[in-house]
């Protein structure tokens, strides 16, 4: 497995990490706990060395057993968590569940939180999961420099944060990365963030390489959600790819990116993965799982992608594509 570096921050990472919303009971649909954790020592094995969390994964639930999952290779390990989210998780509506806050007081009780779930000494990445725009950005920088000093958290980033709220962070901290939405249905981040982040000496960590799951290869037309999922509601970052309107369209494009994965010797999965890592921006691409078999092929998204290649993908995807984010539209709300 390939590794790079966050920026200029010293930091490194396979290009590959594992991606621990799916394990979030209650939110990625229905999994087996052993099967999920079993997944995480699969990629493990398979070179990945970068582990993604967050305290609102299953309300807790997704941490802990990730800090059970990673035990055995823990000090090996980047370990990555969010925080400053406040659990509304009895909000009937389930897109206002949880609300940003970046306060001092906040974060430091979620670090502590996250520690305990975790059940680890330190964290080595820990992220504002969303932006809090109610206060200066320089209030949370000076939150978690302070936390580094403590050695609570080694490096911390941000995540879903725009090119002026990085502006802002960068004149009082040091955020390593910025975590975002990026795959073939999601090039909003290219136009804007990409360019400042590369700019700046940080790194980006890509979330829904497989566009939770559309790009995995596995939908058929007709693809439904269980009650416990957040998918079920049909939006994805403000984007509407899996809409009852636009999921035949995009199946349709789907089926056509096989075949040309299919005539690379590869699966979806590794043609969707090879794609984001071909960004030079993009540091790492989460991939999300619960089950080894997934892990495993998604691992085999490790390889070069050539221009021509990723080319005709972003054609076929733009011309056919449905309800997809285009370079330089909004990012999420
Ligand atoms: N910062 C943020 O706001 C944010 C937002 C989203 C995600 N993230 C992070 O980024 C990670 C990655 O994103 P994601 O997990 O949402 O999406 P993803 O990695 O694009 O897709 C994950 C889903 O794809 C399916 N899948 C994966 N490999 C497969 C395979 N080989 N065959 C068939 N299906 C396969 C599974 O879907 P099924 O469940 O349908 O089987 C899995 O749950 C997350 O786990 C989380 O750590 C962060």
């Amino acid at each position: 497995m390939r590794t790079r570096e966050f920026g200029k921050s010293g930091l490194q990472t396979s290009v590959i990490g594992f991606g621990g919303w799916p394990m979030g009971r209650g939110q990625y649909g229905a999994f087996d706990d052993q099967q999920a954790i079993a997944a995480a020592q699969a990629a493990y094995d398979g070179g990945v060395t970068l582990f993604d969390g967050a305290a609102v994964y299953g309300w807790g639930y997704g941490e802990e057993l990730l800090g059970k999952a990673i035990k055995p290779f823990r000090k090996n390990i980047v370990l990555v968590t969010k925080g400053g989210r406040r659990w509304l998780k009895d909000n009937p509506d389930r897109t206002r569940a949880a609300v940003s806050d970046s306060s001092p007081e906040y974060l430091n009780e979620g670090i502590d939180e996250s520690l305990k779930r975790l059940d680890v000494e330190y964290i080595d990445l820990f992220l504002i999961h969303w932006p809090d725009p109610s206060r200066p950005y320089e209030v949370p920088m000076r939150a978690l420099e302070a936390a580094k000093k403590s050695g609570k958290i080694r490096h911390y980033g941000v995540s879903n944060f725009h090119t002026d709220m990085l502006a802002e962070c960068l004149k009082h901290g040091h955020p390593v990365c910025d975590q975002v939405g990026y795959h073939m249905f999601d090039r909003r981040p290219e136009a804007g963030t990409f360019p400042f982040v590369q700019k700046n000496g940080m790194g980006i960590m890509a979330y829904g390489s497989m566009a939770h799951g559309l790009l995995a290869g596995a939908w058929k037309p007709g693809h439904t959600f269980s009650e416990d999922d957040w998918r079920r509601n049909g939006k994805n970052f403000g984007l509407t790819i899996w809409a009852p309107e636009n999921l035949p369209a995009n199946l349709a494009v789907v089926d056509q990116l096989k075949k040309i994965a299919s005539d690379h010797k590869k699966t979806m999965a590794q043609l969707a993965v090879a794609w984001v890592l071909a960004d030079p921006a993009v540091t790492v691409a989460l991939c999300g799982a619960k089950r080894p078999a997934e892990i495993k092929e998604d691992l085999g998204g490790d390889w070069v992608m050539s221009g021509s290649l990723r080319d005709e993908i972003n054609k076929l995807v733009l011309s056919e594509g449905k309800g997809n984010g285009k370079v330089g539209d909004p990012g999420p709300p």
